[in-house]
C-alpha cells in the first residue's frame, strides 16, 4: 500500500511527528518535495530532533528513507544533518538513497535568494535556502541532478566555483544514488509512506501564488517527485492544526486580529511552541480556517485527515474557527484564487464551546470530553472528510488513532 502524508495548511502543521508515528508499518518512507526550507521536530527517546531534508522514518532503526526526484538537497545541509544523527547515535548507514533525479542546490543559489527577496517590493520571505531559484534553473534547464555528477561533459561545462564546491561530495552523493522508479518497481509489496513537506497552500499551482514555496507540496506531487503514477497512490491523510500559522509574507484570512486579540496569540504562539524550526521566526497564528482546509481536502483528494495541537485549546471557554470570508459586501465560502481577495477578506467565525479539561490523559477517542467531539466531527462534516488521527501532544504515546491509515 502507498499512502501520502501532506500538510493540509501553510506548513509545520506536525507532519514530522505524525509521519514519524506511521512510519512504524511501513518499509519505505520517500520524502518528495522541497530541500532544507523543511523543518520537522520529531521527539523520540525523550529526545527531540530537529530534521530538514531527511525524512522522519530515520528514527525506526530498520526503514529506508529515500529523498525523492521532486526534491532539490543542498549537500552541506544534507552532510550536516547526517552528522548529527550519526553523532547523536542513530545509524544511517546503507538506510539514505536519493533519486538520481533530484536536483542540487549550489551555494550561490542561496546567495541569490536571500538577495533576490529582500529586492523584492513585497518579500515572499523565503527561508533564504535557495529553493526558488535552484526550482527555477530546474524549469530553465540549467539545474543539475544527481545523475549529472557522473556525465562528463556536463561537469566540465560548470563554473569553477560550482565544480569546486561539488568536488569533495560528488562520491558520497552517488553513493546514494538509486533509479528511485526501479526501486519502487522492485519492492511492489512494501508499504511505502510518501511525506510531503510545507503544506497545500503553498504549492506553487495551489497554494497563495506568489506567497508560496517552489516545490510540488501537493499531494499530486508525491506521484511526480516520487516517481510513481497517480495511480499508485491508495491513500491520502492531510494533517492540519487546530488552528493556523504561517511563516513569512502572504495572506493569511483568519490571522487573530493582532489589536484586539493580542493574548490570545501570544497564548497560542508559546503553548504550540510556534516558532520556526528552519528560521526560528515565530509563527503568524489564526483561527482554523475551514474554507482554506475544505480546499485543501477537495483539491488534493485528501481521504482522511489528521488533527494535531488539538490541546493547545485545551484550557480555554470559547474556539472559534473560520466558516466563510467577507469580502467587501460579499459573503465567500470557497477559497479564491485572487490574493487581494484574500487580503481583503475578513474572517466570519462560529464558536464552539471549549472543554476545559486536559486531552493528554484520553487513551481513546471515546475519553475525550463531548465538547471537544463536537469541534471535531463540525470539522469533519465541513469539510466531507473524516478525522482518523487525532495528536494531543508531542509524544508518540499521545497520538490517537479512530481509524488505521494503513487501511483503504
Ligand atoms: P522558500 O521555500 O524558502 O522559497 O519560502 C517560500 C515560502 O514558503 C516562505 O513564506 C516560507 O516561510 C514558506 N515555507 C517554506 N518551507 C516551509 C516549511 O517547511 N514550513 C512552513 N513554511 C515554509
Amino acid at each position: 500500500m502507498k499512502v501520502v502524508v501532506i500538510g493540509a495548511q501553510w506548513g509545520d502543521e506536525g507532519k514530522g511527528q505524525i509521519v514519524d508515528y506511521l512510519a512504524n508499518e511501513a518499509q519505505i518512507i520517500v520524502r518528495y518535495a522541497g530541500g532544507a526550507n523543511a523543518g520537522h521536530t520529531i521527539v523520540t527517546g525523550g529526545e527531540e530532533y530537529a530534521l530538514h531534508l531527511i525524512p522522519s522514518g530515520i528514527f525506526y532503526p530498520d526503514k529506508i528513507v529515500i529523498l525523492g526526484a521532486g526534491m532539490v538537497i543542498d549537500p552541506v545541509a544534507l552532510f550536516s544533518e547526517l552528522k548529527m544523527l550519526q553523532d547523536r547515535g542513530i545509524d544511517t548507514t546503507g538506510r539514505v538513497f536519493i533519486s538520481d533525479r533530484a536536483h542540487i542546490v549550489l551555494p550561490r543559489y542561496i546567495q541569490i535568494d536571500k538577495d533576490r527577496d529582500a529586492a523584492r517590493k513585497k518579500p515572499i520571505g523565503t527561508t533564504g535556502r535557495g529553493i526558488g531559484i535552484t526550482y527555477s534553473m530546474k524549469s530553465d534547464r540549467d539545474g543539475i541532478r544527481m545523475a549529472d555528477l557522473t556525465w562528463r561533459e556536463k561537469m566540465d561545462e560548470l563554473e569553477k566555483g560550482d565544480r569546486e564546491f561539488l568536488a569533495p561530495y560528488i562520491d558520497r552523493l552517488l553513493s546514494m544514488s538509486i533509479d528511485l522508479s526501479l526501486y519502487l518497481v522492485h519492492r511492489k509489496n512494501s508499504q511505502v509512506l510518501f511525506e510531503g513537506a510545507q503544506g497545500a497552500l503553498l504549492d506553487l499551482d495551489l497554494g497563495t501564488y506568489p506567497y508560496v514555496s517552489s516545490g510540488m507540496s501537493c499531494a499530486a506531487g508525491a506521484a511526480v517527485g516520487g516517481c510513481v503514477g497517480p495511480r499508485a497512490i491508495d491513500k491520502v491523510l492531510g494533517v492540519f492544526k487546530a488552528y493556523s500559522t504561517r511563516v513569512g509574507n502572504g495572506p493569511l484570512p483568519s490571522e487573530f486580529d493582532p489589536g484586539s486579540e493580542d493574548e490570545l496569540c501570544r497564548f497560542v504562539r508559546d503553548t504550540g511552541r510556534e516558532y520556526g524550526v528552519t528560521t526560528g521566526r515565530p509563527r503568524r497564528c489564526g483561527y482554523l480556517d475551514l474554507v482554506s482546509l475544505r480546499y485543501a481536502c477537495l483539491t488534493n483528494s485528501i481521504d482522511s485527515l489528521v488533527m494535531t495541537h488539538l490541546d493547545v485549546y485545551d484550557t480555554l471557554d470559547e474556539i472559534k474557527a473560520c466558516v466563510s470570508y467577507r469580502i467587501g459586501d460579499r459573503i465567500v465560502e470557497n477559497f479564491p484564487a485572487s490574493i487581494a481577495d484574500l487580503n481583503a477578506a475578513k474572517p466570519v467565525l462560529r464558536s464552539f464551546p471549549g472543554w476545559k479539561k486536559s486531552l493528554a490523559s484520553a487513551l481513546t477517542y471515546e475519553e475525550f470530553p463531548e465538547a471537544a467531539m463536537e469541534y471535531i466531527e463540525f470539522i469533519e462534516r465541513f469539510c466531507e472528510t473524516p478525522i482518523d488521527i487525532v495528536s494531543v501532544g508531542y509524544d508518540r504515546k499521545a497520538t490517537i488513532i479512530r481509524k488505521s491509515p494503513w487501511t483503504r
